[in-house]
């Protein structure tokens, strides 16, 4: 272990232990488990290791978010207290980034409020795939001094190049072209692009780019899956115009309540996603790709 890598330790919080004991072994540096209690009432009890070097680098990926957020507060600031010169949160999955403008009048700027809350305390935040709309920069979001934006394509690229079958991927809407392309890339498949229209959480309008669909495979590619409603509206068109398969390959597995149910009843065959949100549909392991930024935290 490197010098500066005894002088780190990786913090993992109980809903993101196994990926951020991942973390730990592919950057090198040593592991503990942040250990939380809840109380009846629902408060939560934060402890730490009493004795920590100077980097307290805190893995916790931000789904399901408003318990996690407190207990990272407590967390950070206890760090401080303790002794802690440089905090690092790395968060695979960043919390509250499509809330960036209000919408409509006394809507609160989720985007920017949660941004300010962990700027407040984490010297370097590093993320995957953010979902920043209007936001091109991630600095903007969350005004840290080093903010790290990666990119989960070439991971899932890697995945899609052990098939022979040459499958046509289909991004769900305007957003997903940056993703669908990306991973479309490296093995020369060609994509599409289809038009979403959200009239509500769980009513979604996709309309497919004209493309010939018969006996085809064709993998559905998304940053996020919440209510599975997006893929579910293109799935269910993609088997009515004759696709050989349908599959998913998802960055964000957040699956609210039934939503895997839903789309394997759709006729998704198979869901992969990375380990950005702990979930049964996780194949893509990110620790490797997070560890290689770890070097300068
Ligand atoms: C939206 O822009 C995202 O890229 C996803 O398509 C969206 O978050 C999926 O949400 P849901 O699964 O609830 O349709």
């Amino acid at each position: 272990m490197s010098e500066q890598n005894a002088a780190s330790i990786v913090l993992g919080f109980p809903s993101y232990r196994e990926a951020a004991r991942r973390l730990a072994f592919a950057a090198d540096i040593d592991y503990a488990d942040v250990e939380i209690h809840r109380f009846p009432d629902g408060e939560s009890l934060v402890r730490l290791p009493p004795e920590l070097p100077q980097s307290v680098i805190f893995c916790c990926s931000l789904d399901q978010p408003n318990d996690k957020l407190v207990e990272m507060e407590l967390a950070a600031v206890t760090a401080l207290e303790l002794g802690a010169q440089r905090l690092t949160l790395v968060a695979p999955y960043l919390c509250y980034m499509r809330q960036d403008v209000a919408f409509h009048p006394g809507e609160a700027v989720s985007q920017r409020i949660i941004g300010e809350l962990l700027a407040r305390r984490f010297d370097t935040l590093i993320t995957v795939d953010p979902h920043l709309h209007r936001t091109s920069d991630l600095r903007q979001a969350v005004p840290v001094r080093r903010a790290v934006a990666l990119s989960a394509a070439p991971v899932m690229a890697t995945q899609l190049a052990s098939r022979s079958d040459a499958p046509l991927l289909i991004g769900p809407d305007a957003e997903s072209a940056q993703w669908v392309s990306a991973i479309a890339a490296p093995g020369g498949l060609a994509y599409g692009v289809a038009r979403k229209r959200r009239f509500g959480d769980r009513s979604v309008q996709v309309e497919l780019p004209d493309l010939d669909y018969a006996g085809r495979p064709v993998v559905l590619v998304d940053d996020v899956v919440s209510t599975g409603h997006t893929l579910l509206a293109a799935a269910r068109q993609l088997r009515a115009r004759g696709a050989e398969s349908v599959s998913a390959l998802v960055t964000h597995a957040l699956f609210v309540g039934d939503a895997q149910d839903r789309l394997l009843e759709a006729g998704v065959e198979e869901i992969r996603s990375t380990d950005s949100v702990c979930h049964s549909s996780n194949k893509i392991h990110l620790a490797g790709l997070l560890a290689s930024t770890l070097a300068d935290a």
